[in-house]
């Protein structure tokens, strides 16, 4: 079930009027504010990200999930709210353990952040520098670039090919000399992952070329990849000190505003990335709600399964009318529109769906996050009207 701004506050009861005043700007979709980078800090940011004031319209933009972060983590924040007052070292803890027994690793292969947004951020601040570049695909994810832009970190973009994956020869072909290699995978905003095999290949390649560079995993969709040929990289960063993997509570565990993430790697290599991250940068709250969730299994199979069936539908209903899209391992599409997408999002938006924004150089495509199968209903008659 869909759960609305004011149906989370009911479940949550009392405590839940001072998580949501709290809660307001997060609501409005973090993954929008960090893919726009610093303008995200700035005042006036929702000139950038227009519509997520409106509280009518059907938020496909943010890649968020639209059914809530699920009642055990509900009820874990409803017992964790007493706990507010104190610094969250416990918290933080019991998270940390919680992660390690899930992905069978010690304690200490687990860095827990503000969202895996903060693992992305410390990776380019401890592994970059202006002689040690980022590589990127184009386009990717863009947060890593617009914390190497703030620290003049020059960025290598290396274009998707023509089926929308990342070019894996053509980023470990630019690696030479480079600190870091953003491997997005699956990748938001196209959708497509990388199987095991070439995964390890690519790293070999890029150690080759560049024996010092870490390779960045980012997992955030993991969960919602169908395709088998696909594998965590968790086991390669068990044995090697240069890749790190990232993961998320923000997307299949519904929990993109509590924020909390955490990185997978060898010990030598999370001592390097600890400097670098914000102290007790893991609330209470979304500790105490990721412990609380991170081994329900049933609730995971039931998002999955939830989120494959409104996004196959909305492809379906797509490709009726003449927009067929490759098929998506996350809980977004990308859509070839074959006209200008900023153009597509404000006319989406005047009907009051928001889409996602533009991403170069696929100009001409549209990034389109999965809501629930209603909202991807009534989603999808805007769509057609738009596009006809
Ligand atoms: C690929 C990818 N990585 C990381 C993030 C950051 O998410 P969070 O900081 O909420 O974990 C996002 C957000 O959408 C994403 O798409």
């Amino acid at each position: 079930m869909a759960l609305s701004r004011r149906a989370f506050v009911h479940t949550l009861g009392v405590g839940g009027a001072f998580v949501l005043s709290g809660g307001l700007v997060a609501a409005r979709g973090r993954e929008a504010l960090v893919g726009m980078g610093r303008a995200a800090a700035e005042p006036g940011w929702s000139d950038w990200v227009p519509g997520l004031d409106e509280p009518a319209a059907i938020r496909l933009s943010s890649n968020e999930n639209p059914n809530g972060p699920g009642e055990k983590a509900l009820d874990a924040i409803r017992a964790a709210l007493g706990e507010s007052n104190r610094y969250p070292f416990a918290f933080a803890s019991s998270a940390t353990a919680a992660i390690a027994k899930r992905q069978g690793v010690k304690e200490e292969n687990v860095l827990v952040g503000c969202g895996s947004g903060e693992i992305l951020h410390m990776s380019v601040m401890a592994f970059t520098s202006p002689a040690k570049p980022l590589v990127v695909g184009a386009p990717t994810f863009e947060d890593p670039e617009h914390t190497a832009e703030a620290i003049g970190t020059p960025v290598r973009r290396v274009p998707v090919n023509a089926a929308l994956e990342l070019d894996l020869a053509g980023m470990a072909a630019q690696s030479g000399g480079a600190g870091l290699v953003f491997l997005c995978n699956p990748n938001n905003p196209t959708g497509t992952v990388h199987a095991a095999g070439a995964v390890a290949d690519f790293i070999g390649e890029v150690r080759k070329a560049s024996p010092d560079a870490v390779i960045l995993a980012d997992e955030a969709y993991h969960e919602y990849v169908d395709d088998p040929g696909y594998k965590t990289a968790i086991p390669l960063a068990l044995e090697d000190p240069h890749v790190v993997v990232s993961r998320t509570f923000s997307k299949v565990y519904g929990m993109a505003g509590l924020r909390l993430g955490y990185a997978i790697a060898r010990k030598e290599t999370i001592d390097r990335l600890r400097p670098f991250r914000l102290a007790n940068n893991v609330n209470v709250l979304a500790a105490a709600a990721g412990v609380a969730t991170i081994a329900d299994d049933q609730r995971i199979a039931r998002e999955q399964q939830l989120n494959r069936a409104a996004r196959e539908y909305t492809r379906k209903a797509l490709a009726d009318v003449g927009f067929p899209s490759r098929p998506s391992n996350a809980n977004f599409i990308m859509v070839p529109i074959h006209r200008p997408a900023k153009a597509f999002q404000d006319a989406c938006r005047e009907h009051g769906v928001l889409v996602g924004r533009v991403f170069p150089p696929l100009v001409d495509h549209a990034r389109i996050s999965i809501g629930t199968l209603d909202e991807m209903r009534r989603a999808v008659e805007v769509f057609r009207r738009v596009l006809a």
